[in-house]
């Protein structure tokens, strides 16, 4: 009986489904031939990613007629895509997959819809591209290139066409893989070691570099520069979906396709005067802009593919970020134990310190306070200082960071990161005080650090007087001075990971400096030099005439005698400093004063700050004289950073190996 039911429903399915799309695609006739409105209905494709792009492209395939729709995404609708996204008021909060499946189904109650909340994943990918005929990938290449990388590879293996959007400012962009024809993941453009290694950058660069809207450079450069977010518009999304279901048109009667599909709107709307300027104006424009994005991406060798194998997508901007961050004389005394893939725990480096400018360590764990900021910076963390954080000489753990998720405006975050540098030159002195105070408001009320700024003249012109005072006395102690050049690197190099610009440990500067003061035996001779009194002199008014020439200042302080605090005071340091980068404000921060205990009560006297606390720097900031020159400053490689631990990750290491 069940089975009868069972074929009488399906015929009766049938014969509904029939009707229903000859009366509800009759008018498709005459621009679709009878071939291809057929090939559409026995057409599945699969939508990962239902963002702008793969969102855009769900209604006008179901109006079109195709047989089903596989959408898959993880994400959920914010306010911030009602401007693009076919979502309405009542959908934010909710997953777009099922709500792109709602009005799918409300359109036509015949085409056959799956879902899944999850996103592509390693282990969900196979089920998804069952009965799949041809695949949209809509999947943010920066945010998720494993999952791109894996729908991409599984795609060659069952030979499925997979079309690719991207939405370039006024530029609807589709990269058209026939694995059909060509079964070579990405072309051979996209190698498995650059996805595991974070190298997306070159990868889209790639794809990119041949076909840019013409008017989206400064775009992309504005985003470099500032982190702002990538910018997305409503006729763009539309467009991806037009050229969308024309292209999957052609693939399910099997023509062949352009490997690019793009239209440039805004140049379709331009004069040709207008044109030609644009087109004239675009050869320099990428050269800068290449330079500039360059800047603020990580690049990358094969020497840390296999420690770079150990990370995820989600530890790895983490642990890219820690190593991006600033330390004092760029030391980075920490290093980062992967306890699991999601608790990372930090421990201070002994042969990283800088043990006569430093003894109690202040700015070690300071430093690694920064570094844990700057992992905020791009994840929702929670940060746990050690238990028994004391003194130096007992237990190097410093804490550990328990990674929840990474931020919704990660990329971004990222940016800062990448940018954020010491600016040692003299600032335009100009008043900053509506900056200064935006600034104020991003420290954390919770901190023990304290922060106390200083923007009049008179007292910023006494704070430069006292830093020339503590240059001096820092500079009578030779011990001082040898801990400070110990660290100098003379490397120009951009890169970090890049074994070429790594300082030998032993000695923390860079081989060729390190022979040069070893074998000249000049160590010694250049200490003495920077001891006299006339380089003495010209080094400390140096210093006072930067403190001078600076829009404003905060002083930033510590719990005296705390290592906890010590790391807040860093937290707050990098947030600031993230912060006045977003502002585009130069940032130079000035240990000399707060080291020279001789002058610390007439600081915080300066800043209005109690006597009892621990100094940690004085951070100058003001407007950069001319535009900001960026120069990512030399990192430790990544083998170097990060210790491997537990079984899995060995299994990892070898494997990459
Ligand atoms: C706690 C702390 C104190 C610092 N103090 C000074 C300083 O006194 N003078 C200075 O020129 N740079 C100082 N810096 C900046 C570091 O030298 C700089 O961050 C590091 O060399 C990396 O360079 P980058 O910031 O350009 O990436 C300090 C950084 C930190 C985190």
């Amino acid at each position: 009986v069940t089975d009868i039911l069972g074929a009488e429903r399906e015929s009766q399915k049938s014969h509904d489904d029939a009707d229903f799309a000859c009366e509800a695609f009759s008018r498709n006739q005459g621009i679709l031939s009878e071939t291809e409105q057929a090939a559409l209905h026995a057409t599945h494709v699969l939508v990962a990613g239902c963002g702008s792009v793969g969102g855009a492209i769900v209604e006008p395939l179901v109006r079109l007629g195709v047989g089903g729709l596989v959408l898959a995404d993880p994400d959920t609708y914010d306010l911030h895509n009602i401007n693009r996204q076919a979502c309405f008021l009542a959908d934010v909060g909710l997953p777009k997959p099922i709500v792109l499946a709602e009005r799918g189904r409300a359109i036509s109650p015949f085409v056959e819809l799956r879902t899944f909340t999850e996103g592509v994943t390693t282990d969900n990918v196979e089920e998804m591209l069952s009965g799949v005929t041809i695949v949209f990938d809509g999947i943010d290449n920066a945010t998720s290139p494993w999952e791109k990388y894996i729908l991409h590879k599984c795609a060659v293996e069952r030979r499925i066409p997979v079309v690719a959007g991207a939405d370039l400012g006024g530029q609807p962009t589709l990269y058209v893989f026939d694995y059909r024809r060509t079964p070579r993941l990405g072309y051979g453009m996209v190698r498995e070691s650059d996805v595991r290694s974070g190298r997306e950058f070159q990868v889209t660069i790639a794809m990119l570099a041949r076909k840019l809207p013409r008017d989206f450079l400064p775009v992309v450069r504005h985003m470099a520069s500032t982190g702002a977010p990538w910018p997305q518009i409503t006729y763009c999304a539309d467009g991806i979906g037009v050229i969308t279901t024309r292209a999957i048109v052609d693939l399910a009667v099997g023509r062949r396709l352009p490997r690019i599909v793009a239209t440039d709107i805004h140049m379709l709307t331009r004069r040709w005067s207008q044109r030609i300027w644009e087109r004239a104006r675009w050869a320099p424009e990428l050269v800068q802009t290449v330079r500039m994005a360059k800047k603020s991406n990580p690049g990358s060798t094969d020497a840390y593919v296999a420690e770079d194998a150990l990370l995820d997508t989600v530890s790895r901007p983490v642990v890219h970020a820690i190593v991006r961050a600033p330390s004092r004389s760029n030391t980075q005394p920490w290093t980062i134990r992967q306890v699991t893939s999601r608790q990372l725990e930090i421990a201070v480096d002994a042969e990283r310190r800088l043990r006569a400018r430093d003894p109690r360590g202040i700015y070690t764990f300071a430093s690694i306070g920064c570094a844990v900021e700057a992992a905020n910076a791009v994840a929702r963390l929670n940060w746990t200082p050690a238990d028994d954080l004391g003194p130096l000489s007992s237990s190097p753990v410093v804490g550990s960071i328990e990674i929840d998720e990474l931020c919704r405006d990660y990329l971004a975050n990222r940016g800062l990161v990448g940018i954020r540098q010491t600016s040692r030159q003299a600032f335009d002195a100009g008043a900053i005080g509506t900056e200064l105070a935006e600034l104020a408001a991003t420290v954390s009320p919770d901190s023990s650090a304290e922060i106390h700024i200083v923007d009049d003249k008179r007292r910023v012109q006494a704070v430069g007087g006292l830093t020339s005072e503590a240059v001096c006395r820092n500079l009578r102690d030779a011990m001082w001075i040898f801990d400070a050049v110990r660290w100098l690197r003379g490397s120009r190099r951009e890169f970090d990971w890049d074994e070429t610009g790594v300082p030998i440990p032993a000695l923390g500067v860079e081989a060729w400096l390190n022979v040069f003061l070893r074998t000249g035996k000049r160590l010694p001779a250049l200490v003495d030099r920077l001891r006299s009194p006339k380089t003495v002199r010209w080094i400390a008014r140096q210093n006072e005439r930067l403190v001078s020439a600076s829009g404003g200042l905060i002083l930033i302080t510590a719990e005296n005698g705390d290592p906890s605090s010590a790391v807040d005071a860093g937290r707050t340091l990098m947030a600031l400093w993230l912060a006045a980068t977003k502002l585009r404000l130069a940032v130079h921060p000035m240990s000399a004063a707060a080291e020279a205990d001789e002058v610390k009560a007439d600081l915080c006297d300066l800043f209005d700050c109690d006597s009892s606390r621990q100094p940690l720097c004085v951070m100058r900031l003001g407007r950069p004289v001319g535009a900001m020159k960026y120069r990512a400053t030399t990192r430790l490689p990544l083998h170097r950073v990060l210790i491997a631990d537990g079984d899995a990750s060995r299994s990892l290491v070898s494997e990459a190996d």
